[in-house]
């Protein structure tokens, strides 16, 4: 057999990632959801599809899961190309979608059991991986009782045991943590970290910036149908600008003779607030305030702010930010 040279590589590299899409397409309508996007995930890493409310994240899941025909595109899960074996891609798989699989009129249990029903599951097999998974997520206690009782965390956690009773090497979470308080947010993320000990691939979506930053090996950012960024989050980070010092004073004329000293901050004459570039490093917080104690200058609040994912979100979609719990964008360090 001969292998032309274009498509050798190809072909092997497509072997080696657990999911890859290249020049995927899909409107709804005259709707252009996804216009032309590559996506590619090494076996045993999490990937993160970052993207903010109807960006298509959900489109993506449901195209790689084999839910919905995608209009174009190269799709290849777990080695079996999706055009050609879609039956051997839903063996390969486990999808937690964005909206609950559990059924809340049955228990805990009974949902567990159903799904080792529908993967053919030897009915002691069946149970003995139930009652695995109910107490590896921590649903012992509840696993009798009917799933509609369950907190939002728990029935999170539910749907995750259910998506492992049949073993997936990858596995689609379509946005785990949106609406979780912190603390199960913080569960889930521990589900996710075990899951890439196990050796399992993690494609997940997010609309939290910290979450794709706290997991992911790689992100990508989808952003008007295209993906506006890719790499990991610390190269995404550097795609911004830098840091700052942020000063805020409340006396003006303190402002002013700091804003005419320190020519390089940026000023905000109304708040009185100057923001200086820097790396953060205690050399230089310490340089800025050594410069304000020799001016006989008090500002009345100084925070360091070092660049995240949200700059990076707003440097590329020039967009506002997600909602992410309220939290301060400008933290003291
Ligand atoms: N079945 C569908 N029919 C028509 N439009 C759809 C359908 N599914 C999704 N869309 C549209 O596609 C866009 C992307 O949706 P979705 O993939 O759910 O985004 P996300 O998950 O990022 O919030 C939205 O504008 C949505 O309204
Ligand atoms: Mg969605």
């Amino acid at each position: 057999m001969t292998v032309t040279r274009a498509s050798a590589p190809r072909a092997a590299q497509a072997a080696t990632q657990a999911i890859s899409a290249t020049g995927l397409r899909k409107s709804y309508g005259d709707k252009v959801v996804l216009d032309g996007i590559d996506l590619s995930v090494p076996q045993g890493t999490v990937f993160s599809l970052l993207g903010p409310n109807g960006a298509g994240k959900t489109t993506v899941v449901k195209i790689l899961s084999t839910l919905v025909t995608a209009d174009a595109g190269e799709l290849s899960v777990g080695g079996h190309d999706l055009a050609v074996d879609p039956q051997a891609v839903r063996a390969a798989i486990g999808v937690t979608g964005q909206f609950s699989a559990v059924d809340g009129l049955i228990t805990g249990e009974e949902n567990m059991l159903l799904m080792a029903d529908l993967h053919h599951l030897p009915r002691r097999e069946g149970r003995r991986v139930a009652a695995e998974l109910l107490e590896r997520f921590d649903l012992v206690d509840a696993a009798k009782k009917p799933a509609a009782g369950y907190s939002g965390g728990m029935k999170r956690r539910l749907d995750i045991a259910m998506t492992l009773v049949g073993g997936p090497r990858i596995i689609f979470l379509d946005e785990p943590t949106t609406g979780l308080d912190p603390r199960s947010r913080h569960t889930m993320w521990g589900i996710v970290r075990e899951l890439v000990a196990d050796g399992v691939t993690v494609f997940l979506t997010t609309q939290y910036l910290e979450e794709a930053d706290e997991l992911a090996d790689r992100i990508a950012v989808l952003d008007g149908g295209k993906i506006a960024a890719e790499g990991s989050a610390e190269e995404l980070k550097r795609i911004v600008p830098g840091g700052h010092v942020r000063l805020r004073f409340t006396d003006p004329d303190d402002y002013r003779s700091a804003a005419s000293a320190l020519r390089e901050a940026a000023r905000d004459d109304q708040a009185l607030v100057l923001r200086l570039p820097s790396d953060g490093s205690q050399r230089e917080l310490r340089s800025v305030l050594d410069w304000l104690d020799a001016a006989g200058i008090e500002a009345d609040e100084l925070t360091v702010h070092t660049p995240d994912l949200d700059d990076v979100f707003f440097a590329l979609t020039g967009s506002a930010v997600p909602a992410r719990n309220n939290q301060p964008k400008e933290n003291a360090r």
